[in-house]
C-alpha cells in the first residue's frame, strides 16, 4: 500500500475577477451554491475521501474562509437561548476539528503552482492531494475518494481528468494520454497549459484534483512562470511527470466550473434539484420561468 494522503491542499488566494464585482470584498470560494459557500462542498469532498488535515493558502481579504470553519461562539449562544437545535446540529456538522486546519497567505496571487507552492512547509515530505475550490464535482462516491482508490492501486501521482468538447480545450490544461487502461486509467505522457486553438494533444483536460509527490515543490522551486504570465501548476506537473509517471483517473461525476458564470449558475440549479427538501418548489419556478 503506498503511503496515505493525509493532507489536502485548497488554494483560495485568486482573485476572482471573473466574478467582480461580487467578489471585491467576498472571496469567490464563499459564494453560495443553495445555501452553503462552494469552498464547503470541496472541503466535504476531501473529508469524505478520509484527508485529515486541511491546508488553505489565502489572500488578503479571504479571512471568512477561517471564520467559516471556525466556532462562531456568538451565533452558537444565540441559537442554544432561542432553542433553534437543527441549526445548531447543522453548524456542528460542518466544523473543521481543532489543530486540523492550516492557513497560510500566498501575499500575491502569483499563479496556481505558486500558490500550491507555499503549502510545502505545512506538507513536508509526503504525498498530498490538492482540490480547487471552484470546481465542483457533483456524484455519489466523491471524485477524490475515487481518486485514492486508484492511488492506492498505482500508487506516484494521480491526477483527474475529464473530457470537453474540442473547442473549449483553449481554456484548460489538457493531457497527452496513451488508451484508456482498465477502470478509466490513463497513462499521461504530455500535458500543456492552455493550448493555442487547434494545437490541443487530446479533448481530455485537467480538472481540479490531484494526489501529489512531495517532489512537486522541488520543480515549483524555481518559481519559473508560463502561460499567463503565471506560476502554472501545470509546468511542474510536466517535469514531475518526466520523472515519476502520473495517471489520468476519468472519474465519474458531473463537473460544474464555479470560477464562470454559467458554470456557477448550473451547479446551483443542479444542487437544488437534488436537494428533497427544495426540489418540487424549485423545478416548478423553474417551469415558470422557462414558459415567460
Ligand atoms: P482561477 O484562475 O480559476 O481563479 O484559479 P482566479 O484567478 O481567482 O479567478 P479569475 O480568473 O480571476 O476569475 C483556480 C484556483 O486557484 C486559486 C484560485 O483562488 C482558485 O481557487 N489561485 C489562483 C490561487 O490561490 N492563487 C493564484 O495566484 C491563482
Amino acid at each position: 500500500m503506498p503511503a496515505p494522503i493525509r493532507k489536502a491542499v485548497f488554494p483560495v488566494a485568486g482573485l476572482g475577477t471573473r466574478f467582480l464585482p461580487a467578489t471585491k470584498a467576498v472571496p469567490k470560494e464563499m459564494l453560495t451554491v443553495v445555501d452553503r459557500p462552494i469552498i464547503q462542498y470541496v472541503v466535504d469532498e476531501a473529508r469524505e475521501a478520509g484527508i485529515e488535515h486541511f491546508i488553505f493558502i489565502t489572500g488578503r481579504n479571504k479571512h471568512v474562509i477561517a471564520d467559516h470553519f471556525d466556532v462562531s461562539f456568538e451565533l452558537k449562544h444565540t441559537l442554544r437561548e432561542r432553542g433553534k437545535q437543527k441549526a445548531l446540529e447543522l453548524l456542528e456538522q460542518f466544523r473543521l476539528a481543532p489543530g486540523k486546519t492550516s492557513f497560510t497567505r500566498q501575499q500575491e496571487p502569483l499563479g496556481l503552482g505558486h500558490a500550491v507552492w507555499c503549502a510545502r512547509e505545512m506538507v513536508g515530505n509526503e504525498p498530498f492531494a490538492v482540490l480547487l475550490p471552484d470546481v465542483l464535482v457533483k456524484v455519489e462516491r466523491g471524485c477524490l475518494a475515487q481518486m485514492i482508490d486508484t492511488y492506492n492501486q498505482t500508487g506516484g501521482n494521480v491526477i483527474a481528468v475529464e473530457e470537453v468538447p474540442e473547442d473549449q480545450t483553449n481554456q484548460y490544461g489538457v493531457v497527452d494520454v496513451e488508451d484508456a487502461g482498465t477502470d478509466g486509467v490513463y497513462h499521461v505522457h504530455g500535458m500543456v497549459e492552455k493550448p493555442a486553438p487547434g494545437t490541443a494533444p487530446s479533448n481530455l483536460i485537467i480538472t481540479g484534483r490531484y494526489i501529489l509527490q512531495p517532489q512537486v515543490f522541488d520543480y515549483l522551486e524555481d518559481q519559473e512562470t508560463g502561460a499567463g504570465g503565471e506560476i502554472q501548476l501545470t509546468d511542474a506537473l510536466m517535469k514531475l511527470m518526466k520523472a515519476q509517471g502520473m495517471s489520468g483517473l476519468a472519474f465519474e461525476g458531473k463537473t460544474y466550473d464555479c470560477g464562470s458564470k454559467i458554470g456557477f449558475l448550473s451547479a446551483n440549479v443542479a444542487y437544488a434539484l437534488s436537494r428533497e427538501d427544495l426540489a418540487d418548489d424549485y423545478r416548478a419556478v423553474l417551469k415558470d420561468l422557462l414558459a415567460d
